[in-house]
Parts: structure tokens; sequence; C-alpha cells
């Protein structure tokens, strides 16, 4: 799919040529700043009952007289932000993308100045509209003839809507790339899968990319993820992806995905129902290569490390039991008490990995508790961090790519229900708070730098009819990412101590 910027005055759209136009709109139809005949049009139309401006409603035209496209579609946004436009445009594309249309051009009106996130939003909810699963499934509707959209925007605007359309491209990318691996089931998206999928990112983008195998992962000495592979006939992979974007001496930004190709509970085994879902308990990783797609293609100046530890987790003669206790990388003890709390058992290894890039932030990206989906639902995915300013740049990254995030306690009397009298700390606490105590077992391994945790349980993927990944959080990430850009000088200069604020909540 081909996006492009064109620079057009709303008084001129009427002679722009393109198989549909799509024309957003939002207030009184007086007041759009519509041309003749698309304001004469429009205007007929809400007389006649047929279009409301309001009302989310869409009006299709064929081949209107005095119009150059072939087609034009009005849809009511209902107010003039991205948000708005992103759902807008989405239902529009979704309308036209099965017809013969080969370009379509996008213009918005009664939006005041169109800014960089109006052009993301159009982008990313193009993006989504035209997405199609077929890996597993080849008779699903082939992708239609669309190749083209143009996003309209008047010359004022032109600088904004090109960065932002840019960025979006690059972020639409990432975001299909998270979905297409999260929607592949278990036996088609193994650890192996996602490893060669590092390394064709690797090939691509010219990452340094790393794969450690079983014998690997036993010599580094992570003795908490493997307890979780212990029950699956499929091997693990620890996966190592960098981006090296700045001076060798900028300490990098590190992303830890969690990857659970398939998560039965192990021992501690799930009921049947709605287990298929856990085919996408490898959200995290997927989120991480995504991030990864994006970094690559906008080559931001700063270096990046991703880290997925990778395995399933299954029942077996071998597998873990409830009770057995296991020695981590970091040498803190763990009594696994479920052996379906396995994501903070592989995460704390890479967590502990992290500490060797003497990172300037670390974010892990995980879908680790049902109990965060209880507490925020499927909007917002749970932030938790004892560090206010990165919170603060990831919330705000959230909020700019309408990827959101809401900020979660750490308060360390949380930490009560992980005690045990057998190992230095348990892998769960009680049902109450259960997305906060996961939390803060990360936060034991996590003692050499900045760290937030991102619990994308609810978010990752959608249930119901609609089932599918989401491909979030990658833009929340990609934006993160972006943000940090000139932030990791010095950190990693020897016996200097970090140039920014530290503040512990
Ligand atoms: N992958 C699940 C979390 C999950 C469950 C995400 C349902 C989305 C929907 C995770 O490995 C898990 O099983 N967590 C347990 C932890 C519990 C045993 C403390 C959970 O949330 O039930
Ligand atoms: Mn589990
Ligand atoms: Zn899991």
């Amino acid at each position: 799919m081909d996006f492009r910027h064109h620079p057009l005055p709303l008084r001129e759209l009427p002679a722009f040529e393109a198989d549909a136009l799509l024309i957003a709109v939002h207030g009184p139809a007086k007041e759009l700043g519509l041309p003749k005949p698309l304001a004469t049009l429009l205007e007929e139309a809400i007389e006649q009952g047929d279009f409301d401006v309001k009302g989310g409603r869409s009006l299709y035209l064929h081949r209107p007289a005095g119009v150059k496209a072939q087609r034009v579609l009005f849809v009511g946004a209902g107010s003039a932000s991205a948000k708005a436009l992103r759902g807008a445009v989405n239902k529009a594309v979704a309308a036209v993308k099965e017809l013969g249309v080969k370009h379509v051009a996008v213009a918005a009106a009664g939006f005041g100045a169109l800014e960089a996130a109006h052009a993301e939003a159009a982008v990313l909810a193009a993006a989504d509209a035209l997405y199609v699963y077929r890996h597993t499934k080849p008779s699903a509707p082939k992708p239609g003839s669309l190749r083209k959209l143009t996003l309209l925007s008047s010359a004022d605007e032109a600088p904004a809507v090109a960065a932002g359309l840019s960025r979006a491209v690059a972020i639409a990318e990432g975001v299909t790339l998270a979905r297409e691996y999260a929607n592949r089931p278990g036996n088609h998206c193994r650890p192996r899968d996602l490893a060669d999928a590092a390394k064709d990112l690797g090939k691509q983008f010219k990452l340094k990319v790393e794969v450690f195998d079983r014998a690997g992962i036993e010599k580094i000495g992570m003795g908490s993820f493997l307890s979780v592979t212990r029950g699956s006939e499929e091997p693990p992979r620890f996966i190592v992806l960098r981006y090296e974007g700045a001076a060798k001496s900028q300490a990098p930004v590190v992303l830890v995905g969690k990857g659970i190709t398939f998560d039965t509970g192990g021992i501690s085994l799930k009921p049947a129902p709605e287990m298929d879902e856990m085919k996408f308990d490898m959200g995290g990783a997927a989120s991480v290569l995504g991030t990864f797609r994006a970094i690559a293609q906008l080559k931001p100046k700063i270096n990046l490390v991703g880290l997925i530890p990778t395995c399933e987790n299954m029942p077996d003669g071998r597998a873990t039991k409830p009770g057995d206790v296991v020695t981590s990388l970091s040498g803190q003890t763990i009594e696994v008490l479920n052996t379906d709390a396995e994501g903070r058992l592989i995460l704390c290894d890479a967590l502990t990995y992290a500490e060797r890039f003497k990172p300037q932030a670390v974010v892990d990206i995980a879908t680790l508790t049902g109990a965060c989906v209880i507490a925020l639902g499927n909007l917002r995915s749970g932030l938790f961090s004892p560090d206010d300013e990165l919170a603060a740049a990831l919330l705000a990254a959230g909020e700019a790519a309408q990827d959101g995030a809401w900020r979660m306690p750490l308060d360390e009397e949380y930490e009560e229900g992980l005690k045990s009298n057998f190992a230095d700390v348990g892998n769960v606490g009680g049902r109450a708070g259960g997305a906060i105590t996961a939390a803060m077992f990360l936060k034991r391994f996590t003692k050499a730098y900045r760290w937030a945790h991102l619990d994308i349980a609810g978010t990752a993927w959608k249930s119901g009819g609609a089932k599918g990944g989401t491909g979030r959080p990658v833009g929340l990430l990609t934006h993160f990412v972006l943000s940090q850009v000139g932030q990791g000088e010095a950190a990693a200069a020897p016996g200097k101590a970090p140039a920014r604020k530290r503040s512990r909540a």
C-alpha cells in the first residue's frame, strides 16, 4: 500500500482525480468550507434525511456530476479530534475497499488545522481496515485492488501532515507485523518462527540479531525461563535484536517482550473455554518485533535493544510442578506456586540479562495477567513504573499514538503476598491486585536501571466476532522510543553519573 500526501485547498477537491474521494466531515454542513458541487450534494442529502453530519453516518455517491473522482463517500466524524478522524477513515476505507478502486483520496472538512496526529490517525485507520489474515486461511477475501491512498490537506498543514504520515506508515507496518504474528496459531508461530521473523527483520533492515537455543540459554544461566519450557517438546529461543542508530557510547533503550507462543497454564492447567486465545500470549514479543520494524524504517539516532524470551507453557511428565523451586539468572530462588504465572518467570531472566547493556531505560511488554483485564478492560494497557519521569513519557507516547495506557500503583506493601517459606520469592500473590503483584515480582529484577512494565493482556487482542491481534502497543512504543532520542548520552560513559533526574515513587 502506497500512502502519499498532497497539498490541496478544499475548493479544488472536485477537480482531484481519484477512484474514490473519502471526505470526513465535522460540524454544520454550511460551515465545512466545501465547494460546489460537493456542498450542494451534501446539503441536499441532509435535507432529504439521507445524511447527518453528527451521526457517524455515511453517504455514498456514485459518479456525482461535476466531480472528477468516480465515487464520493462522506463520513460523519463526530468531533474534530484525531481519534474521530481515525474512526471515520476506518469506516470509509472499509466501505470502499471491496469496490474496484485503486486509488483513494482522503480529505477532512470542518476539522480546523490538520495536525500530525490526524495524518497518523488516517493512515493507521486505513491500514487497519485493509489488513486481512491469510496465513492459515488462504480462502479469506483477497485484499481488493486498492493500492494507493492520498491524504489531502491545505498547504499550511502540509509539513505537519507529511511528518505524521511518514511516521504512521512505519508504525502501520510494525502494527501489521505484530498483528500477523499474534494471529498465527501456536502450531504456526512457534519460538523458532519468532526467531526466524526476527532474523528476517534483521536481514531486511540491517539489524543485529542473535538467537540462543536451549543450550545457549542454559549457558547464560536462565533457570527461571528454562523451568517454563520443561513441559514442551518445542525448543525455546532467546532472541536479542539490536538497532544501532547512535554512537556506541550511547546507552540503549531496551524493550523486553513476553513470547509465550502458547500458554496452557502448564500443570496448573487452564480451563478449556477460550484457551485458544492463549496463542496471543506472545503479543508482547510481537510488539517488540513490530516496534523494531517501525524504528528501523524511521532511523532515529538512538540505540535500541530488543529481548524476547520465547517458549511454550505445557503440562508433561517433565514439566515444572507447583512448589518446585528454581534459580533465576539473578541468583534469586523462586517458588513456582502456580505454573500458570509463567510470564514473569521468563521475563525476570530477560530483565536480568538487560543489565549488561547498561540501558537508559528498560520497558517490558507482556500479556501478563487476567487481573489487568479486570482492572482496565480492553481500552488501556496497564503501566507500572517506580520512575515518574519514565511513566510520564510512556503515558504521553500512548496519548500521542492513540494507544493509551493507565498508570497503576507499585507500593511496596503489595509485595507481601509474594513471600515464600522455601525460596527468596513466590511467583504469585493472592487473587486481589493480581496485575500489581505480578509487576511487584518483576520489579525485584530491575534494580540496576530505570524500568517500566506494560501489561497488555486486555489490549493485545480482541475476543468475540472480531477475534484477532491488535498490534498494540507498537504505536505507544514507537512514539516512546522517538521521544527518547538524544536522552541516552553520558549514561554509558564510565565513572559518570547518568545526566537525568531519578524520581522514585
Ligand atoms: N497469559 C496469562 C494472562 C492472561 C490471561 C492474559 C487471560 C489474558 C487473558 C498469564 O500467563 C496467566 O495465566 N496469568 C495468570 C496469573 C495467575 C496464575 C497469578 C492469570 O492472570 O490468571
Ligand atoms: Mn499463564
Ligand atoms: Zn501467559
